[in-house]
Formats: C-alpha cells, structure tokens, sequence
C-alpha cells in the first residue's frame, strides 16, 4: 500500500504520519508539504532515513506538478491534511484559503479521477456545521446536519466537501470524508488555542481570551483522530461522512485556567480582548457512527492535555525553530491592537 498524506508537514498530518509508521509498518508513505508558515520539515525529523517514508515539497493548487507526483508514484489512497487552518487569518485574508482548501482539494480529484483506482481520504472538520447554541446542551452534530459554515475557513472547507461527495456522486470516485472537532497535542503551531496559551503563560505574557470565554470546543487528543481516519480508510463506507469528536466540551476559559493552573501561574495574566468577527459559540460532536465502526477515543482529556503541556516544555527547540519572523509580525498585528 503506498499513501499520499498532504500537509503532513503540519500538526495533524505530521503525527499522522508518525502514526501510520507504527500502525501500518508495510505502508510506504510521500508526504507532500508546500511548508507555508505552518508546515515545518524539522516536524518531520524523527522519519529521517525511514525507508517507508519520503517528503515532497510542493502545492496541492499545482496541477502539474499534482499530476506530474501521481503519474511517477501511483498511489493506492490519498490522505488530504492540507489546507489553510487558522480562522483568525481568513478573516484577514481569505484569498489563500480559496485557493488551497478548494482549488487544492479539486486538483487532487482531478488527479484520482485521471489515474484511476485511488482511495481518496478528505481530512474536514466540524466547522463546516457552524455552531450550536450554548444553552441547548442537548443539540449535538449529526453528519446529517446542515452545513452552515460561518468563516471564510470553515466555508472553504465545506466546498471541498461538496466537491469531494459531488466526484463520488458523478465519478464513483471511492471517498470518505473526516469531520472532526479541535485536536490539540504535540507539533500543533503557537497560533491555535492550547499552544498559544502554553508559549504566553511560560513567557509570563498576557493570555488573550475573545470575547467573554464562554466559547465552547470539544478537544480531541492528535493521535485519537489518527486512529479514526486509520479505521475510515480501512472499514469506512465508501461515499460516506464520518464526525469524530471525543466528547470533552470545555470553556476557552476552563481550558486557559487549566493551563495556569499546571504551569503555577496566576489567573491575572488572563486579559479579555476584542471577539472574534463572526466568533462560532460551540462545537460539540456526536461521534456514534464512527464508534460503531469499533473507534475508541483512548485519551481524556486531562491526561491528553498533561502531555501537551509536557511536550510544549520540552520542545522549546521546536517552538524556537516556528516561531520566525512571519509569526511575530502575524502576533504584533493580530494582537496588537485588540
Ligand atoms: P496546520 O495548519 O498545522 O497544517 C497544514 C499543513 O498544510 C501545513 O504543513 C502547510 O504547509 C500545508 N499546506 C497548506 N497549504 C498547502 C498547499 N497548497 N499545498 C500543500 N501543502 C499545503 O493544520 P492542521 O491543524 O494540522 O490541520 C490539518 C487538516 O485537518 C486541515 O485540513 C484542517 O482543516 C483539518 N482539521 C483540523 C483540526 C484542528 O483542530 N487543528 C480539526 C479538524 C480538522
Ligand atoms: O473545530 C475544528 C477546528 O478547530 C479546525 O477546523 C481549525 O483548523 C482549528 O483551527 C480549530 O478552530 P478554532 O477556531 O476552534 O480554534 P482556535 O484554536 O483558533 O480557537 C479555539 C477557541 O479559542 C475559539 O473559540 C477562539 C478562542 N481563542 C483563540 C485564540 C487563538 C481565544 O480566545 N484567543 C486566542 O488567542
């Protein structure tokens, strides 16, 4: 089996390909990464010289070259991480999240349509929902829900998966397709929640809360999802969405005091800022279909988040090696003034 894994140079892709390694060891994974901002190849390192795993550098949004990589490696299934993923920014600037999250993922389709017989795997998220009110606890996401996406993120990624269910539809191409809710974990970039609140509490900044911090996510541990789009791969109905999401719903509040709390700061670095436009209320998955597949979520989320923090402490090499200058600039603009 040889797989194509996008993005992997990312958060989720990264840990997924060390995942892989481990749970499919006959596997021969490309892992193909444009390395934008958050894409970084020292994630990778640990795969170094692994005969079953080699790096492409380039653009899912290139058609030749997409074609090009397909035509020399014949892939048997397509795994499709990249994107464009920080909400923050496509409020700023949509443009790059048309182009890569839309235009990407209907390159890669055209690939799998042209050469035939490839699995092709679109990695979503719950977002492509919207959100659920805060006082309806009982209201969770279904895959029948509708799509309503608030940002220009998230409405992105609902097009691809219209166009994804719209080549299975047409085409028989063999899709699935992930929606999951907030991962956290190792390699995750210092611009999403739980790291960015790590990097400031450590440094002994303010920790910027939108809004009142009454947003809810449901966090998800990175090597849980894995484990999910493993099992879709391998046992999920071809044509068919599966939501994934560990049922750990929280505060952005509880989350950022849980964080102080472990590293012994004081609730007084936490600083109120301007909402997010458009801000989605809450997030909280109903996963029973891919649980009837036989998935298990197998870290809480007190003992996933435990190991976040860990890492986060001792991988200050990393963090140093992320945070360059485009990520300073984006920390000044984005912050600066809220
Ligand atoms: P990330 O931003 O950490 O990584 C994205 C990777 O994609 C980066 O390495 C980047 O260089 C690469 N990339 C971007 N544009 C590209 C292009 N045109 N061609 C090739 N590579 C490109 O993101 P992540 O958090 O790891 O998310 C991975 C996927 O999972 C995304 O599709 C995202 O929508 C989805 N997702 C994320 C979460 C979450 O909580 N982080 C939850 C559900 C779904
Ligand atoms: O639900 C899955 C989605 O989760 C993924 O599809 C996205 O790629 C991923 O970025 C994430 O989106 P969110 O917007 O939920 O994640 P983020 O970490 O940006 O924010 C989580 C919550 O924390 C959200 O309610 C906004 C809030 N927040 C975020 C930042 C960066 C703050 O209060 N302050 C901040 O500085």
């Amino acid at each position: 089996m040889k797989i194509l894994v996008t993005g992997g140079a990312g958060f989720i892709g990264s840990n997924f390909c060390y995942f892989m390694r481990k749970a499919n060891p006959d596997w021969d994974i490309v892992c193909l990464d444009l390395l934008t901002y958050a894409g970084n190849l020292l994630t990778l390192k640990g795969l170094e010289g692994d005969p079953h795993f080699s790096f492409v550098k380039g653009d899912i949004a290139d058609k030749d070259f997409i074609f090009k990589l397909f035509e020399n490696e014949k892939f048997d299934c397509v795994i499709n991480f990249a994107a464009e993923t920080h909400v923050d920014r496509s409020v700023d600037f949509p443009e790059d999240f048309v182009r890569s999250n839309i235009f990407g993922t209907f390159v890669l389709l055209e690939a799998c349509r042209h050469f035939g017989g490839i699995r092709f795997h679109q990695v979503s998220t719950d977002e492509v929902y919207g959100d659920l009110p805060l006082d309806r606890p009982d209201l969770l996401f279904t895959e029948s829900n509708p799509i309503k996406p608030s940002s220009p993120y998230s409405a992105s990624k609902a097009s691809a998966d219209m166009l994804v269910l719209s080549y299975y539809r047409t085409y028989g191409l063999p899709v699935t397709i992930s929606r999951c809710s907030n991962n956290y974990g190792p390699y995750q970039f210092p611009e999403k929640l739980i790291p960015l609140m790590i990097k400031m509490a450590t440094e002994d900044k303010p920790l910027p809360v939108y809004g009142n911090g009454q947003n809810v996510r449901d966090w998800l541990y990175v090597d849980d999802h894995c484990s999910a789009i493993d099992l879709i791969i391998k046992k999920g109905k071809i044509g068919n969405v599966y939501n994934v999401g560990g049922n750990n719903e929280k505060t952005n509040l509880y989350i950022v005091k849980t964080i102080l709390k472990a590293l012994g700061k004081g609730e007084d670095l936490i600083s109120f800022v301007k909402d997010r436009p458009g801000h989605d209320l809450r997030y909280a998955i109903d996963a029973s279909k891919i649980r009837q597949l036989g998935w298990v979520p197998e870290f809480p989320f007190e003992k996933g988040i435990e190991k976040t923090i860990r890492w986060n402490i001792d991988n200050k090499e990393w963090l140093r090696a992320v945070e360059t200058g485009e990520y300073l600039n984006y920390l000044q603009d984005h912050y600066g003034k809220r």
